[in-house]
């Protein structure tokens, strides 16, 4: 009885949705999304240390890149990567899942040590070392060759760290403004200062390829001193030197638009060549997005002229490359990856690009929403006529075809995330990338990145779609577009270990730069390396050993450059170490020494250079 009851039940309901209300398309969509969606956060806790079933090993609030040990080894924590995961955790922790707090408290410790960890950026008595890309998922250095330093870092982790300081300062009174000033403050101040003082310097894209002025590290840097002074002020802590960089930073940022979209990367190495096309951009918008800032071109705002005519740009850039793309109609979303000249991997399209591409579409439609306007420009019309092709430009508000226009925007919007779904295997896992001949699995698995892309995604989608509480405001719309000619300064910065928050006590002495050249006769594949008996020249280990520049290698002089600090006064012992081309070792046949002199001043200036020539075996080509 009480069955066939139920399934009468259930039959009412069949027929009242078969009769009724036609079941919008968007519904069992919407679906898919809420179960992938589930996926990824499992799989970024997964990712998560201590406790992460993907995670062995990682210390307690280490986020790895993904579990991948080989074929590329992820096996590290990124702080770019974990940054942008934890802005992901604290916003939906701020949206109502109150477990992920001690996610957030484990991650704000975990940084607080690392920021102390010196490495081959630096240390962080100078601020050089928080430019360091990545560490080993037990929180020590990694010495190996790498595209360093990558500013956008610090950035984004005050970003991440400066929502969760809000979230305190507004919702939980006296305890709340106490751990905001005492325990997450001095973690976003060092990062601050970073960008205060560095933002000028060249350093390494996000990609890890270019050395050059990255759009998505000056865009990060802006934001993060724009909410770091707003910050700052509330904790009555000085926030002159954030105003007057945030300022030449946001004056630099319009340096890199070319007319049609957002040049990536701008004095570059020479010989680098490449259109700039590139998701950096992309991602600069979706990182830039304030929900209560206008459609303002200046911020690369998601729904400004600009940020909607590079969104295209970069679209069509992947339209005929990609096998999985070939017959695809020109009005329609693509799969797309990093850059079109890619070739890491085989240069595929990526899970957390082309879900980006959604992201910044969901974004803008929250924006025209709010402002209740829409204005379609010159600029942007090209945009315009790839989802509405009748588009002309007017401004539109409710009543005209503005709804139409918005929900063209989200079909959109939905096909890059009908893509990405279509080449997520059933059991949702996200790798790095998909292969563009066929879409299965490339590079890395489980990749952190990927997964937390896709949960910004589906908030973005949801706060486009329905009452779903929007993200918080950076304070973009209070900033003025720049006048002039831009000017570009520093602002020297004093950093200190974050005690309070978790760092060891005994941290962050004073460190003096160390430039060591030693004239080394090298055959081509043939290189340099400095091993010593500190962790900073890997204590002797050989693979540990840092590598060496030889950029201003001659005939004349064979010149290999290492630039490393150590602490003050430190006896240390050391040799130069060759690596052959077949990847065996040859040290110098003695020991040398060196003392690192005191620090006379906190200014600076105590730099020394030591010289030397190599003494011991010479390698042998072949
Ligand atoms: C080259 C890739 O293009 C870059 O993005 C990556 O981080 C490094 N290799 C290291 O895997
Ligand atoms: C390579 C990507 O290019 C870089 O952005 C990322 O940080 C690392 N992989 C780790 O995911």
């Amino acid at each position: 009885m009480i069955l066939r009851l139920l399934a009468l039940a259930l039959s009412t309901v069949f027929i009242y949705e078969a009769v009724g209300e036609p079941i919008h398309p968007r519904d069992s969509f919407s679906a898919k999304i809420e179960k992938q969606n589930k996926i990824a956060l499992q799989g970024v806790l997964n990712n998560f240390g201590p406790k992460g079933s993907q995670a062995p090993g990682a210390s307690a609030g280490i986020i790895i890149a993904s579990p991948s040990t080989v074929d590329p080894n992820y096996y590290y924590t990124w702080t770019r990567d974990a940054a942008l995961t934890m802005r992901m955790i604290v916003d939906e922790f701020t949206h109502g899942k109150n477990e992920l707090r001690s996610y957030i408290q484990d991650y704000l410790k975990a940084q607080a040590i690392l920021q102390t960890v010196s490495n081959p950026s630096g240390a962080l008595s100078s601020g050089r070392g928080l430019g360091e890309p990545k560490f080993y998922s037990n929180i020590t250095r990694f010495n190996g060759d790498w595209g360093r330093p990558q500013r956008d870092g610090p950035a984004l982790r005050a970003t991440a760290l400066i929502t969760y300081a809000n979230w305190l300062l507004d919702t939980r009174k006296s305890s709340g403004a106490r751990e905001a000033a005492e325990k997450v403050w001095p973690v976003v101040q060092n990062d601050l200062n970073y960008v205060a003082q560095y933002w000028n310097s060249t350093g390494f894209d996000l990609w890890e390829e270019v050395s050059g002025s990255s759009f998505f590290t000056v865009a990060a840097q802006h934001r993060a001193l724009v909410e770091g002074s707003a910050l700052a002020k509330q904790l009555g802590q000085s926030s002159t030197a954030y105003d007057s960089q945030a300022t030449n930073l946001l004056c630099f940022l319009q340096a890199f638009w070319n007319g049609k979209y957002a040049v990536a990367n701008i004095n570059t190495q020479s010989g680098f060549s490449r259109a700039g096309i590139d998701s950096n951009t992309v991602l600069t918008s979706i990182a830039s997005f304030d929900p209560e800032a206008p459609c303002d071109d200046v911020t690369f705002q998601p729904c400004s002229s600009k940020a909607l005519l590079n969104l295209k740009a970069y679209v069509d850039a992947f339209r005929t490359i990609y096998t999985i793309n070939k017959n695809t109609p020109n009005a329609s979303a693509v799969a797309t990856g990093r850059y079109p000249e890619d070739v890491y991997y085989g240069g595929n399209p990526w899970y957390l690009t082309t879900l980006a591409v959604a992201e910044q579409l969901y974004d803008a439609v929250q924006q025209w929403s709010s402002l209740n306007s829409l204005t379609i420009s010159d600029t942007d019309l090209p945009f315009w006529q790839t989802v509405y092709p009748s588009a002309e430009p007017g401004t539109y508000e409710p009543g005209s075809d503005f709804s139409k226009l918005l929900d063209a925007v989200l079909d959109y919007a939905d096909g890059f995330v009908k893509i990405a779904l279509k080449y997520t295997p059933s059991s949702g896992a996200l790798a790095e990338q998909f292969s563009r001949e066929n879409g299965t699995a490339v590079s890395a698995r489980d990749l952190t990145w990927s997964y937390a892309s896709f949960v910004t995604m589906r908030a973005a989608r949801l706060s486009a779609t329905s009452n779903y509480p929007q993200i918080g405001s950076w304070g973009a719309s209070s900033v003025s577009a720049p006048s002039g000619t831009c000017s570009a300064s520093s602002s020297p910065g004093v950093y200190k270990p974050a005690i309070a928050a978790g760092a060891p006590p005994d941290a962050g002495g004073c460190t003096i730069l160390m430039t060591f050249n030693v004239n080394a006769s090298t055959y081509f594949g043939e290189n340099v390396y400095l091993s010593g008996n500190t962790t900073d020249l890997g204590a002797w280990r050989p693979a540990d050993a840092l590598p060496g520049r030889a950029d201003q290698y001659t005939e004349q002089r064979p010149l290999w450059t290492f630039e490393v600090e150590l602490p003050q006064g430190k006896a240390v012992q050391y040799r130069y170490v060759r690596k052959e081309e077949d990847g065996e070792y040859v040290f110098e046949s003695r020991n040398r020494t060196v003392e690192v002199p005191f620090c006379t001043s906190t200014e600076g200036g105590n730099d020394k250079v030591v010289e030397d020539s190599w003494v011991g075996p010479v390698g042998t080509q072949g």
